[in-house]
């Protein structure tokens, strides 16, 4: 505690930190310290959200990909995947199941599939937004053109999600093939955050390569940013990748990451990742005590979702309604518990005065 107490008093004071500081903290905080930072996380996100986890429904669409990042499952050179795309019909079918069970944002997650085209996409919003008008889209399909984000946000999608993975550009390379660019990836986020989204980035924890340096550089860049999520979990392997000898990242780094970016970011919406719940039984109490106020469950049909394996490990099986049911009976042992809603961000909230999802929905309506 003692070599980190004058940083740690200038994160809580001041709720930033110079790159120099940040890499000093993560790299000697001891254990006090970061209970400190979980307790102050806790007590953080208890007064913003009171004991209300949200939760949004994921449907991993399609796995097909064009890109060959060297940590994830379903990357192009994995040939022992069974491609698949799910149809507008499927996709719809599976949301109704979620909104039967409560859920108010479905979260459409894709590999990078040169086949899902917008207009596809601008088809099946206008479809999900005349069946569950009371419900938000939120879209994590990677890297696309300004252009394509645009129509995509007229057409009713009001968040997206593209962790940037890594901040500093060397360790973005050590994890991407020299075809992805570092660059491309910040002007996509810089892109989605212009035109209105609520935006998520966020990295993974123990990243083959990552160090104190690199999580510094990661904090840097979401503190100037200012995401409205943050998705952030372990790195664990994937056997049929390069990375499948690698060590997974460690739990309780993960969680004082997550409670670091708590600090920052009060009303930050901040999900205890399936990566994380892989990784830890109780991951999303755990998840929940550092500082998370989300959660998002599987709502993949359920041939489909062992074909959705970024890493091994991932649940596959577990229907929502089941899966709901013990995430509540966890989070109830801590005094949470789930809510549904569209649980926008206090900024931007519908109705009170947020300008981004007002803008999708009323250029929805035109
Ligand atoms: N371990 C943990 N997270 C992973 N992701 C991809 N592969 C892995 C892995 N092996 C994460 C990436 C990606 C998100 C969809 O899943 O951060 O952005």
């Amino acid at each position: 505690m003692d070599a980190c107490e004058g940083i740690w008093r200038r994160l809580v004071d001041e709720r930033r930190l110079p790159r120099e500081d940040w890499r000093l903290l993560i790299a000697h905080a001891g254990p006090d310290l970061k209970e400190e930072a979980r307790s102050l996380a806790s007590a953080i996100t208890r007064k913003r959200f009171g004991n209300a986890v949200w939760y949004r429904g994921i449907v991993e669409f399609t796995n097909n990909c064009r890109n060959d990042c060297l940590y994830c499952g379903v990357r192009r050179s994995n040939g022992s995947v069974r491609r698949y795309r799910l149809t507008h019909g499927e996709i719809v079918a599976a949301c109704a199941g979620g909104h039967a069970a409560g859920m108010r944002t479905f979260v459409l997650q894709g590999g990078e599939d040169p086949a899902v085209s917008d207009a596809w996409l601008t088809e099946l919003l206008s479809e999900l937004r005349t069946r569950f008008p009371d419900s938000a889209v939120t879209l994590s399909l990677g890297e696309r053109s300004r252009k394509s984000y645009e129509s995509l946000f007229m057409a009713g999608a009001s968040r997206y999600l593209l962790r940037h993975e890594t901040a500093d550009p060397a360790h973005y390379a050590r994890l991407h093939p020299p075809a992805q660019s570092f660059s491309r990836r910040m002007a996509c986020l810089r892109d989605l955050r212009e035109i209105g989204y609520q935006t998520g980035c966020g990295m993974m924890i123990g990243s083959p390569g990552q160090g104190a340096e690199q999580l510094a550089c990661d904090m840097a860049f979401i503190q100037e940013f200012r995401p409205h999520m943050i998705g952030m979990g372990p790195f664990l392997p994937h056997h049929a990748t390069p990375f499948a000898h690698e060590r997974p990242g460690d739990g309780e780094t993960t969680l004082f990451l997550l409670s670091l970016c708590r600090i920052v970011l009060p009303d930050v919406l901040l999900p205890a990742t399936t990566a994380l719940r892989t990784l830890l039984p109780d991951g999303c109490a755990r998840g929940v005590l550092a500082g998370c106020n989300v959660v998002m469950p599987s709502m993949t049909p359920e041939t489909e979702r062992s074909e959705y394996l970024l890493y091994d490990g991932k649940p596959v099986s577990g229907g929502v309604k089941e899966t709901l049911a013990k995430l509540d009976a966890e989070l109830s042992r801590i005094g949470c518990g789930l809510v549904s809603g569209r649980g926008d961000h206090p900024a931007t909230r519908q109705q009170e005065g947020g300008t981004a999802c007002r803008t999708a929905d009323a250029a929805w309506r035109r």
